[in-house]
């Protein structure tokens, strides 16, 4: 090196860099800007729906877009834990209780939330932007903003006790000069939650839009009773390819590692979670079929001949005992 050689570092930029700006956005919700209050919205009324089902609670939802550019959804499921909040804005990983899973719930990738939290700073060319989680007795405010020195968005976290106990309620409020693609994007709204009633009938939705012309109306549950297939259900085999398998089993091996009290920590429990399998005869014929030892808590296990095995063992055993597995 000669002596004017610029000696470079290896500068370490966060992660939150990726949520930050509105182009980084639109490929991670997969839609333009002017269709982000169809993704919130949506994605809100998926986590409540999902929440509510998973609690066995029928839904009642309410949405709101209010004339301080606030978009609220307020549910009555189980809350949102604080733990799950705390991880949510740890923008190094993912948050999901669903990803590893194959269900029929609406939430699989555990990235929504983090998006729709970055999307007031990126509407508003990086000045603060700020969401309210009101649940389980805890008041969240997360601001997303810029530290001036660094150069980087920066995130923080402030609780405070709140009133609401039951369900959850989210409030983002985005910036004046988003309101365009508000006001905009009203009939795209009113068209997405109708549609919510359609294919939801236990669902009772209000909606309130204050934008110019007020609307106000809520749809009552057509059919309260309505039972759809829930993620707590056992999992059916048919839905599981290999690499699917391996990655569920993979998860639940990572996972054990990680928490000793984790639930899953045989093959014989793994198995006896799907939907036809749960008789200890099943279990112990595909144990055996696999020659798989007790424990799942060993890396191999994931790994390709066993979930192979497994799988095509599955498979069979499930159609063979009761073709009226299909989903
Ligand atoms: N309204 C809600 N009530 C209870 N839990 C929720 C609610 N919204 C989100 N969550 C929790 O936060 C997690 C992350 O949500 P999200 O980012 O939408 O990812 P995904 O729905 O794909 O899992 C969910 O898996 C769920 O555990
Ligand atoms: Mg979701």
């Amino acid at each position: 090196m000669t002596a004017h050689a610029l000696a470079r570092v290896v500068f370490q930029t966060s992660r939150l860099g990726d949520f930050a700006s509105q182009k980084q956005l639109e490929k991670q919700t997969g839609h333009a800007v002017f269709d982000w209050l169809r993704v919130t919205v949506k994605e809100l009324i998926d986590n409540a729906l999902d929440a509510c089902e998973e609690a066995g609670i029928e839904p009642v939802i309410d949405v709101a877009v209010a004339d301080d550019l606030s978009i609220t959804v307020i549910d009555n499921g189980p809350g949102i834990a604080p733990d799950t909040i705390a991880k949510l804005i740890d923008y190094s990983s993912r948050v999901s209780s669903r990803e590893a899973y194959i269900s029929p719930t609406r939430g699989a990738q555990g990235n929504a939330l983090s998006t729709l939290l970055a999307m007031p700073f990126a509407l508003d060319d990086s000045k603060p932007g700020t969401t309210v989680i009101k649940s389980q007795g805890v008041e969240h405010t997360i601001t997303f903003s810029a530290d001036p020195i660094r150069q980087t968005p920066k995130i923080e976290h402030t609780r405070e006790p709140s009133n609401v106990k039951t369900g959850t309620r989210f409030t983002t409020r985005w910036p004046y000069s988003a309101c365009s693609f508000l006001a905009d994007a009203r009939s795209k709204f009113l068209h997405l939650a109708t549609a919510f009633t359609w294919i939801n009938p236990h669902l009772t939705l209000s909606i309130a839009w204050e934008l110019g012309e007020r609307i106000a109306w809520t749809i009552a549950a057509t059919d309260p009773a309505w039972r759809k297939s829930l993620p707590s259900d056992p999992m059916s085999p048919h839905w599981f390819n290999v690499e699917r398998l391996g990655r569920l089993m993979a998860a639940h091996i990572a996972h054990g590692q990680d928490n000793p009290d984790h639930p899953v920590r045989t093959l014989a429990r793994f198995v006896a979670q799907f939907k036809g399998l749960s008789g200890s005869a099943k279990v112990s014929a595909i144990c055996e079929a696999v020659g798989a030892t007790r424990s799942l808590n060993s890396s191999a296990t994931a790994g390709s001949p066993i979930s192979r095995g497994y799988s095509r063992k599955c498979r069979t055993k499930a159609e063979r005992s009761s073709p009226a597995i299909s989903e």
